[in-house]
């Protein structure tokens, strides 16, 4: 081991969970702005395997892993169970979140607190960029299906991905 942890210091580290089919610049926004305030921030691919995607999960992770080089202290993984499994597992002890609206609030507190209560993993919310504030990945596909421009949504990489992906209508 090299680095700060081999002399003794803990890293200060992250947790950005999703689905991210496909990661959006709403995410990116949120994963960058993590990336200023934690040393290494974990980009996790929660897989659900009631829901089929559009992407793979390994589509997702290398997506994200293209997208978020730049910032030289992003780790991007897949993990198939408890979020805060994968917290204690690599002793995380914290998750950010973005918040689009106060819609999104119920849901996310409640999340929140369960994942605190299971584990006493702290989730930190940040304000979505107001940019973003309407922006999901389910919208940019249903847009994208039908010829709709989302080239100001998502990164370069992701529009590509997604017009190779998607019928031509
Ligand atoms: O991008 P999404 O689909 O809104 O992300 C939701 C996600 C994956 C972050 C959330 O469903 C999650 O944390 N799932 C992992 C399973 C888990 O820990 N469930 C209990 C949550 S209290």
């Amino acid at each position: 081991m090299t680095g700060p942890e081999s002399e003794g210091l803990q890293l200060r580290r992250a947790v950005c969970p999703g689905s991210f089919d496909p990661i959006t610049n709403g995410h990116l926004d949120i994963i960058a702005r993590a990336s200023k305030l934690y040393d290494v921030v974990h980009v996790v691919v929660m897989i659900n395997q009631s829901k089929q995607g559009l992407f793979t999960v390994d589509e997702r992770i290398e997506l994200i892993r293209e997208v978020t080089a730049e910032y030289g202290n992003v780790e991007v993984e897949a993990y198939h169970g408890l979020l805060v499994d994968y917290c204690k597992e690599r002793d995380i002890p914290a998750i950010v979140k973005g918040l689009r609206a106060v819609s999104d609030f119920d849901y996310e507190l409640q999340m929140a607190q369960m994942n605190n209560g299971l584990s006493g993993v702290e989730t930190l919310f940040v304000p979505t960029s107001p940019t973003y504030s309407f922006l999901s990945s389910s919208l940019v596909k249903e847009v994208a299906a039908w010829g709709g421009d989302v080239s100001h949504l998502v990164p370069p990489a992701v529009l590509s991905a997604l017009t190779e992906r998607l019928p031509k209508k």
